[in-house]
């Protein structure tokens, strides 16, 4: 029975990641690559069993604001990236900024997510000071930054000025294979060292990582899972890699939906109590993926609170949804969508339940 060929028992394995919230990197290795619809199904079912149990059938939404899309990265699959001469750049107005804010509270946001490129316009004065006056006028809501690398000075000013939290995605927990998505000047070892210092400052922090990037195997992604295990972010975003014309990676095959929902469900069950989004990449690969990312494990919806007039500079990836509609157009869509999966969208800041 037990001769050298023999596959890894797949049943086990869910067995042992239900059991004990945890696999070898081998054992991740082997769930995914031998996963089936029914492994999925299981795993989907403990996942949901679990965020119910936590959550309810309650969603919480952020409101991203792209504040801008000039960025001194070159991350090689990015549509922002500064080598992309073909993408118009813009910087939203501290006005335009919080007036996105008042549109958002309107609509029940109580998280607003300021994200954008690594642009030097937004360095400390500029953000503490943009953070002070979105918290003034909105104390009862939750800010969170996703502005990319900076030092330590920086990540303890921006907190002590009121940020919640920070996201930044770990991209890949493989050296190598981060350094294949990456110019050289950026390195595996400094965003490391900045989600440890976001964490110990006090940020509710997330990483997360694209599904299907290029020269990613089960290896990378066991890896990825291995790190999520031990780094206990409070947030982690992951959605599929979707090649953008004007990259290096124009001509690469788009991540699996299918795999990022199965991926989901894992990380429901290794961190049951973790604020997961269903991305805007899941719904662009496929047309109901943010429903089943929520039905997967998710428990967070991130419609876009931009200005209409800059959405589709934006584009990290081809074809991105939501960038012909106003905010109330996205708000209200997605509450019908997660009605129509049982779910509602609450009107809360949505921090992470902590047991
Ligand atoms: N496909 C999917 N996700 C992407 N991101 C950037 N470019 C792409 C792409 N081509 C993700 C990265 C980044 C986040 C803001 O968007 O993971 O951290
Ligand atoms: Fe934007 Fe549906 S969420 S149109």
């Amino acid at each position: 029975m037990s001769g050298p060929e023999r596959k890894p028992d797949i049943d086990t394995l869910v067995r042992e990641l239900i059991d004990r919230r945890s696999l070898s990197t081998e054992g991740y290795a082997a769930l995914i690559r031998e996963r089936s619809p029914e492994t999925a199904c299981i795993l989907r079912a403990e996942a949901d069993r679990l965020k119910e149990r936590i959550y309810g059938r309650d969603v919480y939404v952020r409101g991203l604001i792209e504040l801008s899309n000039i960025c001194k990265n070159d991350c090689l699959y990015c549509g922002i990236r500064r080598s992309n001469a073909s993408v118009e750049r813009y910087r939203l107005s501290i006005e335009e900024i919080l007036l996105s804010c008042d549109t958002g509270y309107e609509l029940g946001f109580r998280t607003f997510v300021l994200q954008g490129g690594e642009d030097g316009f937004f360095d400390d004065d500029v953000l503490c000071g943009l953070i002070g006056r979105i918290k003034e006028k909105h104390p009862d809501c939750a800010v969170t930054l996703s502005m990319g690398e900076r030092s330590r000075e920086s990540y303890e000013k921006l907190f002590k000025a009121g940020t919640d939290r920070y996201l930044l995605r770990h991209e890949s927990a493989d050296p190598l294979h981060y350094r294949k998505l990456h110019p050289p000047e950026m390195s595996f070892e400094n965003r490391m060292e900045c989600l440890r210092i976001l964490k110990a400052t006090g940020y509710q922090t997330g990483c997360g990582f694209m599904v299907g990037s290029p020269f990613q195997t089960e290896k990378e992604l066991s890896e990825d899972l291995k790190f999520i295990e031990s780094f206990k972010p409070d947030m982690c975003g992951i959605g599929p890699f979707i090649p953008h014309k004007a990259t290096p990676f124009a001509g690469e095959k788009p991540g699996s939906v299918e795999l990022t929902l199965f991926l989901i469900s894992i990380l429901r069950i290794i961190h049951p109590e973790m604020l997961i989004p269903s991305t805007t990449a899941l719904g662009t690969l496929s047309p109901a993926g943010r429903e089943e990312g929520i039905r997967a494990g998710a428990n967070v919806v991130m419609p876009n609170l931009s200005p209409k007039a800059v959405r589709k500079k934006y584009e990290l990836y081809d074809n991105k949804i939501c960038t012909g509609e106003e905010s109330a157009e996205c708000r209200g869509c997605l509450e019908r969508r997660m009605e129509s999966i049982g779910h509602r969208i609450v009107t809360d800041r949505g921090d992470i339940k902590k047991r």
